[in-house]
């Protein structure tokens, strides 16, 4: 079998990722993060581009060193097209064209959604895929998905968000701790100790397999300001079971769809991407799930559940396989279909 090595851009937010693949196996995967962002509570997109464009060389450099081959070995470009920035992924983009008509090989473009879905079959020591058809969770800062894949080309999004991302919850109402950004990881940490039934938070009615968010904010926001407002330091007296209540909250909405969604397909594995999966609840409760409802659960490593520009590389490989190449003329999408 011939050996394929792809080379892989990410570039839809705020972090600058390269990765070199041989087939299905990730030889680097190389991201270069954006601190810049930390003190305006948020990702500033005018930023984000500039930062892309400072750190695209090198990121795509290191990652070629570190997989030990020379450019001249690269069978194909993919890159992410969109969802995401514009202007973070006219840099991704714009560099991946140049590159693929430089060494005169294929160029992929690919969705960012569903590489987050494919992480899952990039080929790791130990780490058993799934098989289709199965359900995708993803869920992220920027993302809130459930979709239903049939195989690698064919997906359905059956349930997303109509307002905030999941990540978007835990970040704001960390904020509404008086935590820094991004505030998930801290509300995940301060969770552990404490008890995720001292306080009640309604769920929000949503019809279907849709999510909403936006409302558990505001409902969070009220709930600090009464309580400080007769004891100031009540979130200090009592953060664990804050941040326990708010985090089992999450988790029981996004459970109950998930629920709904087997009962719906009659298909009972289930996989989880985006940086929210690292959430060691969200992972617990699904690892259970397993015994609980007969389900099978797919977990993948950090690394590929964040950002990453391995999952775009497996991506292009399975594209690269049927011969599905883009068009030099093809644009960059802040909004794409699926
Ligand atoms: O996938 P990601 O790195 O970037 C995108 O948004 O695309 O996801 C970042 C999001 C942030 O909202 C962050 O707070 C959240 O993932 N996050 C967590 C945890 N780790 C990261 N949320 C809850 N618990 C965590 N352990
Ligand atoms: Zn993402």
């Amino acid at each position: 079998k011939k050996s394929i090595y792809t080379l892989a851009i990410e570039s839809s937010c705020d972090d600058t990722s390269a990765a070199i693949l041989i087939n299905d196996k990730v030889l680097s995967n190389v991201v270069a993060g954006q601190p810049i962002h930390e003190e305006f509570g948020g990702v500033v997109p005018e930023l984000a581009s500039r930062a892309h464009q400072q750190n695209i060389v090198p990121v795509v450099d290191v990652a070629l060193k570190k997989a030990g081959i020379s450019k001249e070995d690269l069978n194909c470009i993919a890159f992410t097209q969109g969802p995401g920035l514009m202007g973070s992924l006219l840099v991704g983009g714009s560099f991946a064209k140049s590159m693929s008509s430089a060494l005169q090989i294929p160029l992929i473009a690919v969705n960012h959604m569903k590489a987050h879905i494919l992480a899952h079959f990039i080929d790791e020591e130990g780490y058993d895929k799934p098989t289709f058809p199965f359900i995708a969770l993803t869920i992220s800062g920027g993302h809130t998905q459930i979709v239903k894949v049939t195989s690698f080309f064919d997906m359905e999004i059956i349930g997303e968000t109509t307002d905030d991302a999941v990540g978007e919850a835990f970040d704001k109402s960390a904020k509404v701790l008086g935590f820094p950004y991004p505030g998930g990881p801290l509300i995940d940490k301060f969770a552990k100790e404490g008890n995720p039934k001292a306080y009640q938070f309604t769920k929000p009615k949503v019809d279907g397999l849709n999510f909403s968010f936006s409302g558990l904010k505001t409902q969070i926001l009220y709930f600090i300001q009464k309580n400080v407002a007769e004891n100031p330091n009540f979130i200090e007296e009592n953060k664990a079971d804050i941040c326990a209540s708010i985090q089992q909250t999450i988790i029981n909405i996004l459970m109950d769809k998930l629920k709904m969604a087997v009962s719906e397909t009659g298909i009972k594995q289930i996989t989880i991407g985006g940086g929210v999966s690292a959430n060691s609840g969200i992972r617990k409760t699904l690892k259970e799930a397993e015994s609980k409802y007969g389900w099978k659960t797919y977990i993948p490593k950090f690394e590929y559940t964040t950002d990453n520009a391995a999952m775009i590389g497996i991506v292009g490989y399975y594209n690269y396989l049927e011969n599905n190449f883009s068009d030099a003329s093809i644009v960059s999408k802040a909004r794409i279909e699926f």
